[in-house]
C-alpha cells in the first residue's frame, strides 16, 4: 500500500487525511489521500515575523500558529474538495519542536477529530522528514537509509518500513542546520541563514578558508559541528567583514559540512550495503549537498531521493503523508509516537 498506485482505483484501504505542522515557525496543512496523492497544501511561514529578533521568538510562535490555523484548514479542505464526510483522520506533530507551538496544533488537531468523530494520530516530525521522498512522483521502496539533515537534528537513520526506524548515528552537539544558521548570523545574513550562506558560498573561492571536518578521523557515524562553527568565528575575528571574506569563509565552511555529511552518508551506504539513499530535512534543500550525495550514491550504485526543496524544509505535506500511512496500517492514535520511532519525543528542536 501506501503511496499512491496510479490507476488502481479507489479500494477499501485507501484513506484520506488532513495534516497539521506547527512545530516550530512556520503553519503547515495538507490534504493527502493514499489513492490520489497530495490533494493540496497550504504553509504560512512566520520568517517575517521572527526576523527583526535574530531567531525564533517561542511566545510570538505560538500565538501566530492560534491566527493562521484555521484560515489554512479552511483553504486546505476547500482546495482539496474535501470535507469531514470525506476526511479518515486528523494527523499533527507531536514532537519534537517548541512546546507551546505543538501545543497549538495538537490541541486544535484533536478538537477537530472529536468534533468530526474521526482519529487523531500524533507523528513524530522526524518521521514526516524522512518519509517526504515518498510525495514525490518516483518515491523510493523500503529499505532505504536516510540522511535526516533539519534545523535541529542531523542523524543517518535505517528505515526498514513505516514505524522501522533505526539510529546508526547523530551529532554529538549541534544539528548540521543549527552551524549553518549560526554561522550565517556571524556572517551578518538574516535568519534563518541556511539558505542565505548558500547562496553568499555560490561566489566565494574555493581552499581559501580550510575548516576541519569533524569526526572523519573517527569511526562511527557520529558527528559534531559545534567546533566548525567556532573555526568559524575564529577565522573572522579581527578581519575587515567585506563580501570577499565573507563568501570565502561561506565557502569554506559550507564546503566542511558537506563532505563531513557526504563522507559519513558514504560510509553508511557502503557499510550497510543499501540501494537506496533517502535525504531529507531544511538543510536537504542545499544544492551542493545535493550534488555530493547523488556522486556519492552512483559510485556505490545506489539510487539518491531527495524531497522537492519545499518539502524538504517543515511542511503539513509530510504530516498527513505519515499520518494516512499510520492510518492505513491500523492506528488509530498517536501517543506511544516516541517509544515507536525510538527517538526522544519532548527535546526541542
Ligand atoms: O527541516 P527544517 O525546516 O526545520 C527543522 O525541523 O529543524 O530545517 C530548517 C533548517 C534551517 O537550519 C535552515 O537554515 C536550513 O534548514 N536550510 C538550509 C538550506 N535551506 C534551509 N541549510 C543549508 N542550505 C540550504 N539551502
Ligand atoms: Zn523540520
Amino acid at each position: 500500500m501506501g503511496v499512491p498506485v496510479k490507476g488502481k482505483g479507489r479500494q477499501e484501504e485507501d484513506v484520506r487525511v488532513i495534516g497539521i505542522e506547527s512545530s516550530c515557525d512556520e503553519t503547515a496543512v495538507a490534504v493527502f489521500d493514499t489513492e490520489r496523492g497530495l490533494l493540496s497544501h497550504r504553509l504560512h511561514s512566520q520568517i517575517a515575523l521572527h526576523q527583526a529578533y535574530g531567531g525564533v521568538v517561542p511566545e510570538l510562535a505560538s500565538r501566530d500558529h492560534i491566527k493562521r490555523l484555521l484560515p489554512l484548514v479552511r483553504e486546505a479542505l476547500s482546495a482539496a474538495q474535501s470535507s469531514r464526510e470525506t476526511v479518515d483522520g486528523v494527523a499533527y506533530t507531536a514532537g519534537p519542536g517548541l512546546i507551546g507551538a505543538l501545543l497549538v496544533g495538537a490541541g486544535f488537531a484533536r478538537s477537530l477529530a472529536y468534533a468530526w468523530g474521526k482519529p487523531a494520530i500524533g507523528i513524530h516530525h522526524l518521521e514526516g522528514h524522512l518519509l517526504a521522498p515518498l510525495l514525490e512522483p518516483e518515491a523510493p521502496e523500503f529499505p532505504f537509509l536516510a540522511l535526516l539533515v533539519s534545523g535541529g537534528h542531523t542523524q543517518l537513520v535505517d528505515v526498514a518500513g513505516v514505524g522501522e526506524y533505526r539510529i546508526l548515528g547523530q551529532t554529538l552537539d549541534d544539528a548540521a542546520g543549527e552551524a549553518f544558521d549560526k554561522t550565517a548570523k556571524m556572517l551578518g545574513l538574516p535568519y534563518p541563514g541556511g539558505a542565505a550562506l548558500a547562496q553568499l558560498a555560490e561566489s566565494g573561492r574555493p581552499g581559501r578558508f580550510n575548516f576541519p571536518r569533524p569526526m572523519l578521523d573517527r569511526t562511527g557515524l557520529d558527528f559534531s559541528f559545534s567546533g566548525l562553527k567556532t573555526a568559524a568565528l575564529v577565522a573572522l575575528r579581527g578581519r575587515v567583514l567585506d563580501e570577499e571574506i565573507r563568501a570565502d569563509v561561506a565557502r569554506g565552511f559550507q564546503e566542511a559540512v558537506v563532505d563531513t555529511l557526504a563522507e559519513k552518508a558514504r560510509r553508511a551506504l557502503v557499510g550497510g550495503g543499501y540501494r537506496r539513499l533517502v535525504v531529507a530535512g531544511g538543510v536537504g534543500a542545499n544544492m551542493r549537498l545535493r550534488e555530493r550525495l547523488g556522486a556519492i550514491a552512483r559510485n556505490a550504485e545506489a539510487k539518491v531521493y531527495f524531497p522537492r526543496a519545499e518539502f524538504c524544509t517543515d511542511n503539513g505535506a509530510m504530516i498527513a503523508l505519515a499520518g494516512a500511512l499510520r492510518l492505513v496500517a491500523g492506528e488509530r492514535a498517536g501517543l506511544a509516537v516516541d517509544a515507536r520511532a525510538n527517538w526522544e519525543l519532548g527535546a526541542t528542536q
